[in-house]
């Protein structure tokens, strides 16, 4: 058995929280896999006037506090996206509160959002970028995902304290209201609610020097009504939000889950979300006629998967809830798998396949 199969299955003993724990530890301190490899140039994508290397991102929850962003981005992501960070830490829900249903490749999270906050983030983040420019490191592009103190009074007022700290070290910002494990959250995904926040974070932003004003995205939730995913389809459009993630873990329980534990409160994320999120997205997109770029998010695990993600509306791609069942190598495979389809099927960019199911 190789050395990260070996890790793997090691992983898979312990408990999730700890086994989470341990990988960033040995990620810190250089242990972790590197790929070396460039990107096949079909994988690039120009969007919010940055280019990624390929469509593949980290999805926020791996690396809340911004500890392993370098070590993250050498398994070959062409973005990852750190947080949720909240602005004061905070310790999250009682443990145990990560559960495997491994049976069903899928995970069920009831975290709570534990952030070591506001100013911890920024320092990490901060000596990131500088030990990647004194080093000559290609910078590597990097999401900022906010969110919500659990007492907090005003929750608009916290994603704009996050966005001003924040938004200078940002190529994009996520502004999370799709978390189902903070009391009332999701409801700030309603019209007037998303336009205040929005209307406080982009007044947050714009006080900034222009070069540290970085796109905003909202990132939603995949059990929206068909009424809900209307609204805020149109409201993206309205607000001219950069973009949209589809979308967070789910709070539904589909009947084919096998594993035990899918009784546990919290949010799905894995395998069984892949179709419902799946849906939603090519919804939002035709709705919003592929104006409002997105990212699609919920159960891929294999090159397929991130392709059907990107036909059905997305411009780029995250994973998270995989990479605990079928590790690290898994971005390459999915980045090489994905050139490979796309070549098939005759595009020359992912672009050009951003939206294909609907024409
Ligand atoms: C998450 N996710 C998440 N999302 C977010 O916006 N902020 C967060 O802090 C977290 N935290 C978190 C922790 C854990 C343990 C998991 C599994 C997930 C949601 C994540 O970013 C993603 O939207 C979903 O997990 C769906 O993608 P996958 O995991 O099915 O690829």
């Amino acid at each position: 058995m190789d050395r990260t199969r070996l890790a793997r299955a090691v992983l898979g003993l312990l408990d999730p929280e700890t086994a989470h724990a341990l990988t960033l530890w040995a990620l810190r301190h250089g242990l972790g896999p590197a790929r070396a490899v460039p990107d096949d140039p079909v994988l690039a994508v120009r969007l919010w006037g940055r280019d990624f290397a390929n469509p593949l991102g980290l999805a926020a929850g791996f690396d809340k506090n911004a500890t392993v962003i370098g070590p993250t981005l050498r398994w070959g992501f062409g973005f990852v996206e750190v947080g949720s960070i909240t602005p004061a830490p905070q310790p999250g829900n009682p443990r145990p509160r990560v559960f495997r249903l491994a049976e069903d490749g899928a995970v069920i999270n009831r975290l709570g959002f534990p952030s070591l906050g506001l100013a911890a983030a920024v320092a990490r983040i901060g000596r990131w970028r500088a030990h990647a420019e004194a080093k000559g490191l290609p910078a590597g592009l990097l999401g900022v995902n906010l969110g919500t103190n659990r007492d907090s009074p005003d929750p608009a007022a916290d994603y704009a304290e996050g966005a001003r700290a924040l938004a200078p070290f940002a190529d994009y910002l996520a502004v999370n209201v799709s978390s189902p494990n903070t009391p009332g959250l999701r409801a700030l995904q309603g019209r007037d609610q998303l336009a205040r926040i929005v209307g406080q974070v982009r007044a947050a932003i714009a006080a900034l020097p222009a070069a540290a004003q970085p796109p905003l995205l909202v990132k939603i939730a995949p059990d929206l009504s068909a009424a809900a995913i209307s609204e805020i389809a149109a409201v993206a459009v309205e607000l001219k939000l950069a973009g949209l993630i589809v979308g967070n873990t789910t709070v539904a329980r589909p009947e084919t889950l096998a594993g035990g534990h899918q009784g546990e409160a919290g949010g799905l994320s894995g395998r069984p979300l892949f179709a419902p999120s799946t849906r939603v997205l090519g919804e939002i997109y035709r709705l919003t006629e592929g104006r409002v770029p997105l990212i699609g998010v919920g159960g891929v695990g294999g090159a397929a998967d991130a392709y059907a993600k990107i036909r059905a509306g997305a411009s780029l791609v995250q994973l998270y809830t995989a990479l605990i069942y079928q590790g690290p190598g898994l971005v390459a495979e999915i980045t090489a798998g994905l050139a490979a389809l796309l070549r098939r099927d005759g595009f020359s960019h992912v672009s050009e396949a951003v939206g294909a199911d609907h024409r």
